[in-house]
């Protein structure tokens, strides 16, 4: 007992010695136990270097950079809703053009981005959802999905939803759209009626 209050009091007397000295002035240069955060072979920005011919440091932006934001406007091809509020628009903007183009690209951008979870049909049952990986993936057959507008479907692939990550930076605004416009073309393969097909052709389906 006698020894631990010792070593304590010395203990005490170490950090007091070390660590009061904290705050005092002194002309000599701290102990450095990692130089090379203190020094860096780094260019500092604005600052004249003779590495480039044109004498700079900071390096120019590539030719036809954007800068981040710059292309974003608070338009209904962007953002899926009516400027400055949250009103989602009704359908696809015009400046989309929906063609058969259009609707081949969403096929496509809908298998790569959205059919592992969603699966091939919409219907909840991709790859994710056979190995366990996620529990519930919504049916995107589901009539509370088939009715909301186009724009709500944009916000949601841009933005994610609950379990659902968020597809608008991986996935270009065009692409949103012609996904959106596919997405359409699946739900409407289930929800047609003998009426949606041209009278020509009624004959040759099989009942
Ligand atoms: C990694 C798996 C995964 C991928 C990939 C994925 N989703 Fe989802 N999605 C989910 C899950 C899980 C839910 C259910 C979210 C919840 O309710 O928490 C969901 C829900 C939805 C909903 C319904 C949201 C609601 O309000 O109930 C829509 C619409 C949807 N996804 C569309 C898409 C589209 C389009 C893509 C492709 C761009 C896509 N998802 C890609 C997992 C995914």
């Amino acid at each position: 007992m006698r020894y631990l209050l010792l070593i304590f009091a010395l203990a005490v007397v170490v950090v007091m010695v070390v660590g009061g000295r904290r705050g005092d002035l002194s002309r000599r240069p701290p102990i450095e136990l990692f130089a090379d955060m203190d020094r860096q072979p780094k260019l500092r920005p604005q600052a004249p270097n003779d590495f480039f011919g044109d004498g700079r440091s900071s390096r120019l932006g590539v030719a036809g950079t954007v800068a981040r934001g710059d292309h974003y406007q608070d338009l209904p091809i962007n953002t899926g809703h009516m400027p400055g509020v949250t009103n989602v628009v009704e359908s696809i903007p015009a400046e989309i053009k929906v063609d058969e183009a259009l609707m081949n690209r969403g096929q496509q951008r809908f298998n790569i981005n959205c059919s592992p979870c969603h699966g091939a049909q919409g219907d909840g049952n991709g790859i994710t959802k056979r190995i366990g990986a996620m529990g519930v993936v919504a049916d995107l057959h589901d009539p509370r999905i088939v009715k909301m507008t186009d724009g709500e479907l944009f916000g949601i692939i841009t933005n994610g939803k609950g379990l659902m990550g968020a597809y608008g930076p991986n996935v270009p605004v065009e692409d949103r759209w012609a996904i959106v416009a596919y997405l359409r073309a699946l739900q409407l393969s289930r929800l047609g009626t003998l009426d949606d097909v041209p009278a020509p052709f009624r004959a040759q389906l099989k009942k």
